[in-house]
């Protein structure tokens, strides 16, 4: 007897997002995972900040949709980063399968990827990030700098002036968003100078005013070198500063050896290395 072959119904297309970052440099940084899942995703939202690295993508997807118009002068950018959220998530629950594409890392000081992760996966829907190489990467290649040989500490900077954090001036201090501080739009990056004078305030009292720093720009072409600009602590308030600058304050102290925990360490080897009696 003939056996009917039956034919699986197609399974409906479950909805999914996909979060990947294009690295600080157009075309050198993007990781070949990255590329297949832009490459494969049915719709691609671009959440980048220049109009040929939008060209560049297109080149690699068909629908390829900016986010840059979401912004708005004295529009509240956590409104902005919330629609970006629902325009991915609209897309998704329509079945399709959605590539975010982000500079840098999406997941470095970056609120939306995080954010459409999490509502996505809380509704059932396949959602990942996939890494990217961000501008903390890029410092540390530019700048020779190992975050292992004195530790490192990074602030979006809003975090040092609204809240009392702690510093530790041995370590590297790593700040982001420096022109953007107390501007909750997208508004002139100068604007922040006075802002940034209470930065100054903050810093100074964990590191001396003729403290040396670094603002710094990484690459984002490939025809670029980065910029490395020194200066002082007090310089900070005043210089002028792009949004596409992070300021890192190198240590201004040598760490302090911890006599108590030495002594303990010691004692416990010790005790390790003592022969074992028969
Ligand atoms: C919203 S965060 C995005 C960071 C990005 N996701 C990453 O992985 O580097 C923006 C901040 O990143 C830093 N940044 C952006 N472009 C940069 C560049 N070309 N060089 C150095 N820092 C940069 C600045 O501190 C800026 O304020």
């Amino acid at each position: 007897m003939n056996k009917v072959l039956e034919v699986p119904a197609e399974e409906p297309s479950r909805g999914s997002i996909t979060c990947v970052g294009l690295g600080m440099t157009l075309g050198s940084h993007l990781t070949p995972i990255a590329r297949s899942y832009i490459e494969q995703a049915d719709v691609v939202f671009a959440g980048v900040s220049n109009a040929i690295v939008e060209q560049w993508l297109q080149r690699m997807h068909k629908d390829v949709r900016s986010l840059q118009s979401n912004y708005g002068e004295g529009k509240p950018r956590s409104k902005t980063y919330l629609e970006w959220v629902d325009l991915m998530m609209t897309e998704v629950r329509t079945g399709r399968r959605v590539c975010g594409v982000f500079y840098g890392h999406p997941g470095v000081f970056a609120w939306s990827p995080h954010k459409v992760i999490e509502v996505a996966r809380s509704e059932g829907y396949d959602a990942q990030m996939e890494p990217g190489i961000s501008a903390e990467d890029c410092l540390y290649a530019d700048l020779g700098i190992d975050p292992g040989s004195h530790g490192c500490q990074h602030f979006e900077v809003n975090q040092l002036v609204f809240f009392k954090r702690r510093l530790d001036p041995t370590a590297y201090l790593v700040l982001w968003q420096v022109a953007m501080i107390a501007n909750e739009s997208i508004s002139k990056a100068d604007a922040s100078a006075p802002y940034r004078q209470l930065l100054v305030d903050r810093l100074s009292r964990d590191y001396p005013l003729d403290h040396e720093i670094i603002v710094y720009r990484a690459a984002t072409l490939p025809i670029e070198e980065p910029r490395i600009r020194k200066a002082t602590l007090r310089d900070i308030a005043t210089i002028a500063m792009t949004a596409e600058e992070t300021v890192v304050v190198p240590p201004a102290q040598a760490p302090q050896r911890d006599e108590e925990f030495i002594r303990r360490m010691e004692a416990i080897r010790s005790m390790h290395e003592k022969p074992v009696s028969a």
